[in-house]
């Protein structure tokens, strides 16, 4: 179900990384929006293009592509970005539109972008292992998004703050351990001490990169049940970034789903969990027991069979609908067309020539 205005829309986005094979299109024509206090599930396979989507809203996927692009031995691919080509055409950077509040992201200054970033949207990141600075205490890191000033009443009030979020997500002997390095969590503690540092500094949104993957199954639990107590007693919007529609069928009011760089069918999430209308959609579905066994519970008879072959190299992309090659569906068109975004129910989005002549559960 939406809930409020919308707090960030995104239109058109692209995210093309330099490659010596060509651009990597990462992000290819994305439109989604997120409304107060709503949680989008992001979902798709691993290389879709998910956490490029979540570096180009925050302003931070030119700094990741320009150290591939330096890092590179052929001179070509540095003068790419140097050259900053402009117009519309096809180069590497990101290209679109990302509003939130009103205010436009992309272009925007570093200098302004600091004041965002962290703050009123705030990024939990993908991987645990570089997350955290080793060489602070978790503590110091907990207190960064609200800067550490030297006087001592500021900095009792910040240790309260600290012990306050720490608290929040129920970090075991948090008043003790605070003081400690990050060698000394657990994958499951080093999640909460991301979880609270990405809720200290009061943000409108929190962006939830593969929150639960680098974990096993008990943590990852304990990791959503932290996760749906923000979503119910904060005040905040959730972008949850996944690959494994499990965790986005537990926390999503609106799900996307995304391949090569696009999303190719968005809507509430009880539409796309228990009548998804995209071939990819359906297919991705059926690859989860959990959500083979919710679909049961909601008297459908779902088939766990998966999606023959494997996604595409995002530098080269199949002509038409990118998932023509692994379509059973695919006809002459979605070789040669790309596909248009079709609203075909209330906020319910596809990206699909064929999606009204597919019955098949
Ligand atoms: N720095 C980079 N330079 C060039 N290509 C990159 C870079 N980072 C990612 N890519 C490519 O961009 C595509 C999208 O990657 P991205 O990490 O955004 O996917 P993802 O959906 O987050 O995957 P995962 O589920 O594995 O995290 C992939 O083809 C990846 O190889
Ligand atoms: S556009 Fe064609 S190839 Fe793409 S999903 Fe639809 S039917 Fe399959
Ligand atoms: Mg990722």
């Amino acid at each position: 179900m939406t809930k409020g205005d919308p707090l960030l829309v995104i239109e058109n986005l692209k995210a093309y990384y330099p490659s010596k094979k060509g651009l990597v299109k990462a992000v290819d024509d994305v439109s989604l929006t997120v409304r107060e206090g709503e949680c989008v599930g992001l979902l798709g396979e691993s290389g879709s293009g998910k956490t490029s989507m979540a570096l180009a809203m925050l302003g931070l996927f030119e700094r990741v592509a320009k150290f591939t692009a330096g890092a590179s031995n052929d001179p070509e691919l540095r003068k790419a970005f140097a050259k900053g080509i402009k117009g519309e055409v096809d180069r590497p950077g990101v290209q679109g539109s990302v509003l939130f509040k009103g205010l436009q992201m992309v272009g925007m200054p570093n200098e302004e972008l600091i004041k965002i970033r962290g703050k009123q949207i705030s990024l939990i990141p993908q991987g645990l292992g570089h997350a955290l600075n080793p060489q602070h205490s978790i503590g110091h890191q907990t207190a960064e998004p609200i800067e550490i000033h030297e006087e001592e009443v500021r900095l009792l009030e910040m240790k309260r703050k600290v012990l306050e979020y720490l608290g929040i997500v129920q970090l075991a002997d948090a008043g003790l351990r605070f003081v400690m390095d990050p060698g000394s969590f657990s994958g499951g503690e080093s999640q909460r001490i991301l979880i609270a540092m990405a809720l200290i500094a009061g943000p409108y949104m929190v962006i939830a990169d593969e929150p639960t993957s680098a974990l096993d199954v008990t943590m990852q639990r304990q990791i959503l049940n932290v996760l749906r107590m923000i979503k119910e007693e904060f005040d905040v919007s959730l972008l949850l970034i996944s690959h494994d529609a499990g965790v986005v069928a537990e926390l999503a009011d609106i799900v996307a789903i995304m391949y090569c760089g696009k999303i190719l069918e968005s809507g509430p999430a009880v539409e796309i969990f228990h009548n998804p209308k995209h071939p990819y959609t359906k297919g991705l579905m059926s690859s989860f027991p959990t959500i083979a066994m919710m679909q049961m519970k909601a008297g459908k008879k779902p088939r766990l069979r998966g999606i023959p072959g494997d996604p595409p190299d995002l530098a080269d992309v199949p002509s038409g609908c990118s998932f023509h090659p692994r379509c059973q569906y695919a006809e002459d068109i979605c070789k040669t067309m790309v596909p248009e975004k079709e609203e075909i129910d209330t906020d319910h989005f596809i990206r699909c020539h064929r999606w009204k002549d597919i019955t098949e559960e």
